[in-house]
């Protein structure tokens, strides 16, 4: 089938390049001519294990090839898929859909005879009831131009596998018309997918916007449910990566998406559920999705919290202290450091008066570009040169496979503090190095520790085993 996609960003690029090795014929159309150059030439402007080696090879077959020309793009084909962004807008929580109806605008009024357009990104609901106001405004006389919204479940770092082997596909379409024709488009597109057996689910548009915005919101909830479970494992010593495993081993509840820690960043969560709430507030639910305010806070208290225990054990004043920040993406196998919770803490120790030196193994130099006012370093062993304290922000493999005595020879003390909990504890002690981590104690048989006796101890939260034996 002849495919365009529309917006050659994380999502549409990924797109683009999976649908061409589904075997279809695929145009990737994008505003920015620097994008579009980069992706003709294989080139993938973002880091996506594997994303290179498909966009290469459907380039070099044929299948797959890129343009700045929206009509290039009506005279293409008649399936268009949508994947532009929806940022916050720059005032408010609310989604900024005008790229959805920039697309819309400039390829709808060249379109002639039959045509489907799919929506993939992520829009508030009711976005598409709109859409398709506006397209049947634009739409030529010679022309019918119908609209799908199938959203898009990608995680960076899995782009590719998510693409090509999703948990489910949603379709959603027109409830007030047959939309029998454009269904069976889609499962001819997905033709491939969908006979490995996999779950397609026919629905409404808003239930389909819905469907997307939901999975996001449950899944920052969990995230923040863990992260506030363990302030309390903080104050009484319990260790919170065990429980999660406990409580994982439910199979209601399942033990993915429940490792406490510097809690969720990036590009789509953070601002999904602020944009999800103020829709709700929008549309009169009021209060409907208020807890999702207290999910965000509570994120955000942990990037505060892990500053306040880096200060806590670091064995100076953070004024003047040297500290090692190791992570800078919002996760690992990812170079985006979109609302990235390890630049807040390195941005947050800064204004604290640190000098603080980054190493990120992907995203240097796209945290260099959004703070240039922290050092940067080559490898880890290179940031945590005289450092005070060395802190994990991101939980890359390298740094939780990397052995004490690397960082040995160069730290001036041995304290590390693992924001992703991350580490092996015991192979650090036993090292001489003092172990902190966020949400409280690793237990081990080392460390298990008695709740009263921390209290008396004055221990709360983010005090650790350890902490003020600082080795030097
Ligand atoms: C997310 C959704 O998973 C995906 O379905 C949607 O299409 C886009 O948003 P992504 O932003 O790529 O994907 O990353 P994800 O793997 O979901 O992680 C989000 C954040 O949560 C990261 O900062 C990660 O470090 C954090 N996280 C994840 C935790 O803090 N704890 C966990 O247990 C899991």
């Amino acid at each position: 089938m002849k495919l365009t996609v529309i917006g050659c960003g994380y999502l549409g690029a990924t797109h683009a390049a999976c649908m061409a090795e589904l075997g279809h014929d695929v145009l990737g159309v994008d505003v920015n001519p620097d994008k579009v150059a980069r992706l003709s030439s294989g080139e993938v402007p973002f880091f996506e294990p594997g994303l290179g080696d498909i966009l290469r090879r459907n380039i070099s077959a044929g299948g797959l090839s890129f343009t700045t020309e929206a009509d290039a793009a009506a005279a293409h084909g008649s399936v268009h898929f949508i994947g532009v962004g929806t940022p916050q807008r720059a005032r408010g929580h609310a989604a900024d859909t005008s790229y959805v109806e920039s697309a819309v605008d400039a390829l709808v009024p060249h379109l002639r005879g039959d045509h489907l357009i799919v929506g993939k990104s992520t829009v508030p609901v009711g976005t598409a009831a709109s859409l398709a106001r506006r397209i049947s405004t634009l739409t030529a006389p010679d022309a019918t131009v119908d609209l799908a919204w199938n959203p898009e479940f990608l995680r960076e770092g899995y782009a590719v596998e998510d693409t090509l082997r999703p948990d489910r596909l949603v379709i959603g379409t027109d409830p007030d018309s047959d939309a029998r024709a454009a269904r069976a488009v889609l499962r001819d597109v997905y033709r491939e997918i969908i006979d490995t057996g996999l779950p397609v689910i026919e629905t409404d548009w808003s239930t389909a916007e819905l469907v997307k915005v939901s999975a996001n919101a449950f899944l920052a909830t969990k995230i923040s449910f863990i992260n506030a479970i363990s302030e309390l494992c903080e104050i009484v010593g319990a260790d919170v990566s065990t429980l999660a495993d406990a409580i994982g081993h439910d199979k209601r509840i399942g033990r993915r998406f429940l490792n406490a820690g510097l809690g969720f960043g990036g590009g789509c969560l953070p601002k999904d559920i602020r944009a999800f709430e103020a829709r709700a507030e929008e549309l009169g639910a009021h209060g409907a999705l208020r807890f999702l305010r207290e999910v965000d806070t509570i994120n955000m208290r942990r990037r505060s919290a892990m500053v306040e225990l880096i200060a806590q054990v670091c064995p100076r004043e953070l004024l003047g202290a040297n500290i090692a920040v190791l992570g800078a993406a919002f996760k690992p196998e990812s170079d985006d450091v979109r609302d990235s919770p390890a630049l807040s803490v390195a941005g947050q120790l800064a204004l604290r008066g640190a000098s603080v030196t980054v190493f990120d193994p992907k995203a240097n130099a796209n945290s260099q570009r959004m703070y240039p006012m922290l050092g940067y370093a080559d490898s880890a062993a290179e940031a945590a040169q005289d450092a005070d304290v060395v802190a994990i922000a991101t939980e890359w493999a390298q740094f939780v496979h990397m052995a004490p005595s690397e960082l040995d020879p160069v730290v001036r003390s041995r304290v590390i503090v693992d924001g992703r909990r991350c580490l092996d504890p015991q192979s650090w002690r036993r090292a001489g190095w003092s172990y902190a981590a966020l949400g409280g104690a690793v237990a081990t048989p080392e460390n298990a520790f008695d709740a009263d006796q921390r209290a008396s101890a004055g221990l709360g939260r983010g005090s650790f085993e350890g902490a003020t034996q600082v080795a030097h």
